[in-house]
């Protein structure tokens, strides 16, 4: 996301970060049709990681794409679209900004207050059914929502929001609830977004852990999301190559039950 909205960098560099993702072991993109700068310009970081997957040296089949549909950019401003029409429309946008048959994992952006959340579940259910996409999964979605999702349709993936400054709120539950049901959870703006990340380095918590085991405190947080639970996976954004691959060394740590306890108790402001 941060490599096609305001603040983006060009497009030389947003295929170098990709490149650095892969090479570090990364395995899963997450995109959208929506991150792009308005209306004018959907499919822009679909159309950037497509031109990055065909432009990388290693095994193309071994990495999973998700998108999304459901929202769009008008002026430059999120407004969810849940209307059916409008998901068939963006399936064949981002089947052709991808450059693909189908698309790996389709996931519903958010729920729509204006249209019945079922009825945009029926139409990616279609879309599935005709063969445009492999796996369905929801975002910013409470349980009861993914228990009438699932009363359609089978869901693999469920996207909220998760990092120190909000524990699930306000989806409580949505992680345990999706390592019952054998879902996947994948944790967004995992250490906190462009804004609350900037409040890690110097965090009394988060230091001396870092400090002790000689990493940063991005990947001190990614670390403690991933230990969460085992259906957890982080999709940190990034916009230069030496943040992604620090993100990328936080799979190969594993914090102890006082740090990550330290963590759940410590204190992270949002303001
Ligand atoms: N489903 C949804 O509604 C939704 C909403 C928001 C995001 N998302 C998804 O979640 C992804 C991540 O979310 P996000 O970008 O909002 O938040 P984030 O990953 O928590 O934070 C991103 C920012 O943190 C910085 N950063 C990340 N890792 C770092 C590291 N190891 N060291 C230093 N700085 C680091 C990056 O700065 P630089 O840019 O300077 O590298 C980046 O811009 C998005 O790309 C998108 O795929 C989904």
């Amino acid at each position: 996301m941060p490599l096609s909205i305001s603040g983006r960098p060009d497009e030389a560099q947003g295929v170098k970060v990709i490149h650095a993702a892969l090479d570090s072991g990364m395995t899963l993109i997450d995109t959208a049709d929506v991150y792009c700068l308005d209306d004018d310009d959907i499919g822009h970081n679909e159309r950037l990681v497509a031109k990055a997957l065909a432009t990388w040296s290693g095994d193309r089949d071994s990495i999973l794409v998700a998108t999304k549909a459901g929202l769009r950019r008008p002026g430059g401003r999120w407004e969810t679209d849940g209307r059916p029409a409008h998901l068939k429309a963006a399936c064949e946008r981002s089947l052709n900004a991808l450059a693909v048959d189908r698309i790996d994992l389709y996931q519903f952006h958010a729920p729509d207050p204006g249209v019945p959340f079922t009825d945009g579940v029926g139409a990616f259910a279609e879309l599935q059914q005709e063969g445009k996409v492999r796996w369905l999964g929801l975002s910013n979605v409470s349980v009861d929502e993914i228990g009438a999702a699932r009363g359609i349709v089978g869901v693999a993936t469920v996207q909220n929001r998760f990092n120190p400054f909000f524990h699930e709120s306000p989806h409580d539950g949505a992680i345990k609830y999706c390592n019952e049901n054998g879902i996947g959870y994948l944790a967004y703006s995992p250490v906190g977004g462009g804004r609350l990340n900037k409040k890690l380095p110097g965090h009394p918590v988060l230091d001396p852990i870092a400090t002790a085991r000689r990493a940063s405190p991005h990947a001190v947080v990614l670390a403690w999301v991933l230990a969460r639970s085992p259906n957890v996976i982080v999709i940190p954004g990034a916009r230069t190559v030496e943040h992604v691959v620090d993100s990328a060394s936080s799979a190969e740590l594993e914090l102890s039950a006082e740090e990550l306890k330290a963590i759940d108790d410590g204190e992270f402001s949002t303001a």
